[in-house]
């Protein structure tokens, strides 16, 4: 979402607060972000505030020396999205008759941008058939309306009516501003390490954090797919929007992707399976005795390769990853032929910025023709759009194959 340009309207409601962390969010994430306020707004919150956050001005006087004359018809055709948040019943309902009496009102009539509303209110306000009819005019012309939450409001009435948090008005925004280019694709990813018992408090696991694959999953679906996300034990939250399928075990995992293999176009494994499992997980715990103790471990079901033989001329994608402290390419390449996948994703887990709790990878693509394509260091975010990337081009590919282009 680099580069992007999105204008953050606030209006006069009690959880303008909250939009103070959507702009700090949004820049996060190397948006160009504009703040313009009703007068109301500046009752709740300071311009200063927002200007700090964003890093640019605030307008919130239509005639003040804020901003340039044409403002108003530009903010709206030179950005991406606009969003509005809080949106009082007022403002909607001045959206709603093409009122446009202050800078943002008017700055909506004139916008050609898409547009996200996020309506704030009391709930007898936000229920009244006037706020629903208005709401429905502004669905009807093409706006995303983000349904409150429900809840404590800080009028004290319990009910719909509160601000998304300001990571579900991010997320919502994070599809609006992305091509829904995988759009009617099923997507299965897996992620995280597996966790094998030994005993009712003690099991065996890796370091792998799941960073990569919740990444992959979250780009997948702000990118209109449909995505079931099945993950071993990690302290993220599920991305939005996702199936969510937990489990523990390499068996878990097993038997939740076969559940949800029928219908999936591309499936991404970045989970870091444990190879082997206890043989037997005892009941009670093992209590400390000889100074010797062995483990017996039986090998777990390698989940990439039966789903590599299962393949065979299905058009679904199949991209594994490998994680290497050494001879990452060959590797990587023999793992690539012998789980019969489409492409692989190799990286050096050796490395202080890459593979396991980073935030940061570095990665080849090794595909089926022997080509390598290098990745420089790059956030997980930035590495899942491209795996993304990779693996639509291989099955727009693939499906130009069957058809004979
Ligand atoms: N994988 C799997 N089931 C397993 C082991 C691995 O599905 N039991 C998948 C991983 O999700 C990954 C790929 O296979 O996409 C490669 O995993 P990796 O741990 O790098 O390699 P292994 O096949 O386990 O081989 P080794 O441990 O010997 O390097």
């Amino acid at each position: 979402m680099k580069g992007k340009e999105v204008i953050v309207g606030v209006t006069g409601g009690i959880a303008a607060y909250k939009t103070a962390e959507l702009v700090r969010l949004l820049v996060r994430e190397d948006i160009l972000v504009r703040v313009a306020m009703t007068f109301s707004a500046t009752q709740f919150v300071t311009p200063l505030t927002f200007e700090a956050l964003s890093g640019n001005r605030v307008v919130h006087d239509m005639f003040g020396q804020e901003g340039t004359v044409m403002d108003h018809i530009r903010w709206g055709q030179d950005s991406d999205l606009i969003i509005i948040a809080p949106a009082t019943a007022n403002f909607i309902g001045k959206m709603a008759h093409g009122i446009g009496d202050d800078f943002l009102s008017t700055c909506v009539i004139a916008a050609t941008a898409r547009i996200l509303v996020c309506p704030s209110m009391n709930t007898r306000m936000f229920t009244n058939p006037a706020v629903q009819q208005n709401l429905e005019l502004l669905r009807k012309r093409g706006v995303t309306v983000l349904e409150p939450g429900r809840g404590e409001l800080a009028c004290g009435t319990e009910g719909p009516g509160r601000l998304p948090e300001p990571e579900e008005i991010f997320e919502q925004a994070s599809i609006l501003l992305s091509g829904q280019d995988l759009s009617g694709l099923k997507i299965l990813v897996t992620a995280g390490p597996t966790m094998e018992p030994i005993d009712p408090v003690r099991y065996i696991t890796n370091r792998s954090s799941g960073k990569m694959g919740f990444a992959i999953a979250r780009a997948a679906v702000r990118r209109g797919a449909e995505v079931i996300l099945v993950s071993g034990p990690t302290s993220l939250q599920a991305p939005q929007g996702a199936t969510f399928c937990p489990v523990k075990t390499a068996e878990d995992m097993e038997r939740s992707v076969f559940e949800n293999l029928t219908g999936c176009d591309i499936i991404i494994k970045a989970a870091a399976v444990s190879d082997y499992r206890p043989r037997e997980c005892a009941d009670q715990k093992i209590k400390k005795g000889p100074e010797l103790l062995s483990l017996e471990l039986v090998r777990n079901p390698d989940i990439l390769t039966r789903l590599g033989e299962t393949k065979k001329e299905s058009p679904c994608i199949l991209v594994g990853f490998a994680a290497e402290t050494e001879d990452l390419l060959a590797n990587a390449e023999k793992k690539l032929r012998s789980k019969n996948l489409d492409m692989i994703v190799a990286n050096d887990v050796s490395r202080k910025d890459a593979g396991f709790e980073t935030d940061t990878n570095m990665v080849k693509f090794i595909y089926r023709d022997g080509h390598v394509e290098d990745s420089p260091l790059m956030t997980k975010d930035d590495v899942a759009g491209l795996v993304l990337d990779r693996a639509r081009a291989l099955r727009e590919a693939g499906l130009d194959r069957r058809s004979g282009n």
